[in-house]
């Protein structure tokens, strides 16, 4: 029997500022039960976000269709209210911004909202064209390792902006302007990208970026520029040329679906041994997903409307997956997968290339019966692609191994969501808390775990 909260947090994702993921809410789950059903999955949260921040930009309103009730969202429309933008819920799932009446914000209104997110960072462009300063506090965002934002400030500089770094964070200027500039960068960021997108467009002359991120979101927001009045272009190599105009007018723009949350129900049907609908998934951008989804031994139908995942019988496979920028697997598709891992009959490996500490969910896991190694120092001594650092190089799970309950603490958004999966396919029940965290990038999950007639008791 479930018993929804009563105060569905996801009403609470449009009420600015609402620092989702610090409450005490809790989620009793009885596992076992094979999750079945139709869920629908809506504009991604790694674009969305970022359609809002370039609508700052226009001279005209702007509206962004299929946004995701999320708290990230949240998060975005309070930091663009502060501004002065205007923030409509025009339609269901829809918002307009309103940019004529950009002003200064107060520090204090940005910071109450910067602590949970890393998305802050590129209002620094924005800001700069239409301000000419930005006061960017200290970010938030999941602790899945240091989250530098060198690349940004690099970048920053080299359009002509001046840095001033404080105890609140860091205040930028750019007392002659922000001009063109050729950039490489030292890693293919995706955050990084998006701040040279965001500054370039309005910057005088033509910026030359190289070593660009090409992610799926990425490709979308540029379609979001282009419809404004953006020059860009998308070169072999991960090279990408934008010429500076004078000015930019408002968008509409549906946004690319959420290929994360999706990946992460196809995991969640495949370790539940259940059969999951996910309505508005599309295959181009999840292919190499569906690969691993299908050498591990799930099934997929392909439709116009959405993808099928279903576990079709039969035993799982291990496989060995390397995560890697697009078009490799992605980071985030990861700590899902995992979950179905413990049940494949042999030894897994995922190699983790982009965060230095994107296994720390494990210890749930294994306390929940799970056999797995998280390895330091890498199967291989080469040069990592992220300069600098050692990254926690590999997981080995060995399966099977069945799962029993166990009292979690999320720890952050993509394994937080892989604790719900184990939670499930455990036999038993497991309490896990501190399920806000989850809200920030999975739109009303507790209505679709009741769509899917997961057993559990939400404790908002
Ligand atoms: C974006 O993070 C996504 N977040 C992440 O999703 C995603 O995992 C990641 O891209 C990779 O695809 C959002 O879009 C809000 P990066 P971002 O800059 O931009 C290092 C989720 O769960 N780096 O590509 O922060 C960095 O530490 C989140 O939705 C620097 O060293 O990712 C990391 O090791 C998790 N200096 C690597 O690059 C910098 O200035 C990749 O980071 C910036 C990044």
């Amino acid at each position: 029997m479930n018993s929804l909260a009563v105060n569905s947090l996801n009403t609470d994702a449009h009420k600015a500022g609402e620092r989702v993921g610090l409450r005490s809410d809790k989620i009793v789950i009885n596992g076992g039960k094979p999750l079945i059903g139709r869920i629908k999955v809506r504009g991604a949260k790694n674009l969305a976000t970022k359609a809002m921040v370039a609508a700052l930009l226009a001279e005209s309103p702007s509206t962004l269709r299929d946004v995701p009730d999320i708290s990230d969202v949240g998060v975005v429309t309070g930091m663009l209210e502060a501004y002065g933008v205007s923030v409509t819920k025009t339609a269901e799932g829809e918002l307009t911004f309103d940019p004529s009446n950009v002003l200064a914000a107060h520090f204090s209104k940005i910071d109450a909202l910067a602590g949970s997110s890393r998305i802050p960072i590129l209002f620094c462009g924005p800001l700069l064209h239409r301000l000419g300063e930005a006061l960017i506090p200290d970010l938030g965002g999941c602790r899945i390792g240091d989250r530098p934002i060198d690349f940004h400030l690099d970048a920053l500089r080299a359009f002509g902006a001046v840095v001033d770094k404080s105890y609140e964070g860091i205040r930028l200027t750019a007392p002659n302007g922000l001009v063109g500039a050729d950039i490489e960068l030292p890693y293919p960021s995706v955050g990084a990208t998006e701040q040279v997108l965001l500054t370039a467009v309005l910057a005088k002359g033509v910026t030359e970026l190289k070593n660009a991120a090409i992610e799926p979101e990425i490709m979308d927001l540029i379609a979001i520029l282009q419809k404004m009045g953006a020059i860009i272009n998308v070169e072999p190599n991960r090279v990408i040329f934008i010429e500076g105009v004078e000015k930019l007018e408002g968008y509409t723009h549906r946004a690319l679906f959420d290929r994360n949350e999706a990946a992460s129900w196809a995991s969640a049907a495949l370790a539940t041994e259940g059969d999951i609908f996910v309505e508005g998934a599309m295959q181009a951008e999840l292919m190499n997903f569906l690969n691993i989804f299908r050498k591990v031994g799930g099934a997929f139908d392909i439709h116009e409307d959405g993808i099928r995942f279903y576990h079709p019988g039969g035993e799982l496979t291990p496989v060995v997956v390397e995560t890697d920028v697009h078009p490799g697997f992605m980071t985030d598709w990861q700590q899902p997968l995992i979950v179905a891992l413990t049940k494949a009959h042999g030894v897994s490996v995922v190699h983790e290339t982009v965060y230095e500490n994107r296994f720390g969910f494990t210890d749930a896991l294994i306390e929940m019966g799970a056999d797995i190694v998280v390895h330091k120092d890498g199967l291989e001594s080469v040069t990592r692609r992220v300069p600098r650092r050692r990254l926690e190089q590999a997981a080995v799970i060995t399966g099977p191994t069945p799962l029993h309950g166990a009292d979690i603490r999320v720890p952050d958004l993509r394994g937080g969501f892989s604790h719900l999966i184990a939670a499930l396919t455990a036999e038993g029940q497991s309490t896990i808390s501190n399920v806000g965290i989850i809200s920030r990038g999975y739109e009303h999950f507790i209505d679709k775990l009741d769509a899917l007639g997961a057993d559990f008791v939400y404790e908002g």
